[in-house]
């Protein structure tokens, strides 16, 4: 990783095509085939500390929010404890309850993210712990925390974060697979989660092959009004995130919601100038993603999908696969295509990819 572009037109694509390296730094030395699980000696807590976790908390701000909206999800599900992500600045502005059983998370790509810092202090100033998930060694936040996960992406120059958001969700990955092997995930089941991890580099490698076919895709969603995100549970903070990319660097207006909140309001924006983006990955909810795409296909919607299998042409005009993994990692890889079509679209419309208006890569200030 060098501070140049390396032949790539932005440092965007290429920090995009630097995400299978990035995901094999993050998991470098870190996980144990032996007991299926995960080592994390940064975390400064022992497996009694862990356990006596009933709650976790992750706090982070834009894109390290909806990546620890998956690792909230990636927690609950391996290690059955209840867990959430929410915005940095809200939590701190709110006088948070700080419980004791609960494990504070904070994210940050650079670690320096003025609002996000100020929430590490406050739990800390009540008396709460608090671990980082961080890029950036030795950056105010990471200083401020009890431990935590470096993730070894490497830097990031461009505004829109996709490595380190990508590496934040593998170290959840890890941070989840060890706190499940320390409560009841089964070593069936951790060696499910160690080998899914193993295959996502190869596996983004695999999707980012597919650049040259989302690239013409994006030139010809672009000229819309606004596009919709949808997604049911692990895909609705795709959904987010991917929408937040294009409404960074495209400028192009973009909502998501859950699927299933569709008919309870944004239905009424449905039309063939709002095309709708759905995560359809091939799990227990796809007939009901699939009737949700039979809504939107009815009101003259077009319809993107990012699927495993291609649904139906009636339900879907056009379809980007992604390969499988193990369904709860499944969310990482369907994000990769969302940034692909937001960078391209930006391109189409002539934007300042790596340094889009009104926003700077790490906001300092309050
Ligand atoms: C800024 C950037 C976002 C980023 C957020 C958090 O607002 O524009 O892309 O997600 O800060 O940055 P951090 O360095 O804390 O992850």
């Amino acid at each position: 990783d060098s501070y140049d572009t390396a032949g790539h037109a932005h440092f965007l694509v290429k920090e995009i095509h630097e995400q299978p390296a990035a995901v094999e730094r993050t998991l470098s030395g870190r996980l144990d085939e032996r007991f299926a699980t995960a080592h994390l000696g940064g975390l400064n807590m022992d497996a009694r500390e862990l356990r006596d976790i009933r709650r976790v908390k992750i706090i982070g701000c834009g894109s390290a929010y909806y990546a620890g909206q998956m690792g909230a999800q990636l927690i609950e599900e391996l290690a059955r404890i209840p867990a959430d992500s929410e915005p940095a600045s809200e939590f701190r502005y709110r006088n948070p309850v700080i419980e004791a059983d609960t494990l504070y998370v904070a994210v940050s790509q650079s670690g320096e993210t003025y609002d996000t810092l100020a929430a590490v202090q406050e739990v800390k100033r009540k008396g709460g712990r608090v671990l980082g998930v961080v890029n950036t060694v030795g950056s105010a936040i990471a200083r401020a925390c009890d431990g935590g996960i470096y993730l070894h992406a490497g830097p990031e120059i461009s505004v829109a974060s996709t490595k380190a958001f990508t590496s934040t969700v593998v170290a959840f990955a890890l941070l989840a697979l060890h706190f499940g092997r320390i409560n009841d995930l089964s070593p069936a089941d951790g060696r499910r989660i160690v080998e899914g991890l193993k295959a996502l580099p190869g596996q983004i490698r695999e999707i980012l092959e597919q650049e040259k076919e989302i690239a013409e895709l994006a030139a010809e969603y672009a000229n819309c009004q606004g596009m919709m995100f949808i997604g049911r549970v692990r895909g609705y903070p795709v959904a987010r995130e991917g929408a937040q990319k294009l409404k960074e660097i495209s400028y192009v207006h973009a909502e998501a919601y859950p699927a299933s909140e569709l008919k309870h309001g944004p239905l009424a924006l449905i039309s063939p100038e709002l095309p709708t983006v759905a995560l359809v990955p091939d799990d227990e909810l796809l007939d009901k993603n699939l009737t949700t795409l039979g809504e939107i296909r009815a009101r003259a919607g077009r319809v993107l999908a990012i699927a495993h299998r291609a649904p139906d042409p009636k339900l879907a005009n056009h379809s980007v696969l992604v390969p499988r993994n193990e369904p709860e990692l499944d969310p990482l890889l369907l994000n990769i295509p969302l940034q692909l079509l937001a960078y391209h679209a930006a391109v189409a419309l002539e934007r300042d990819v790596d340094k889009p208006r009104n926003l700077a890569k790490s906001v300092t200030v309050e």
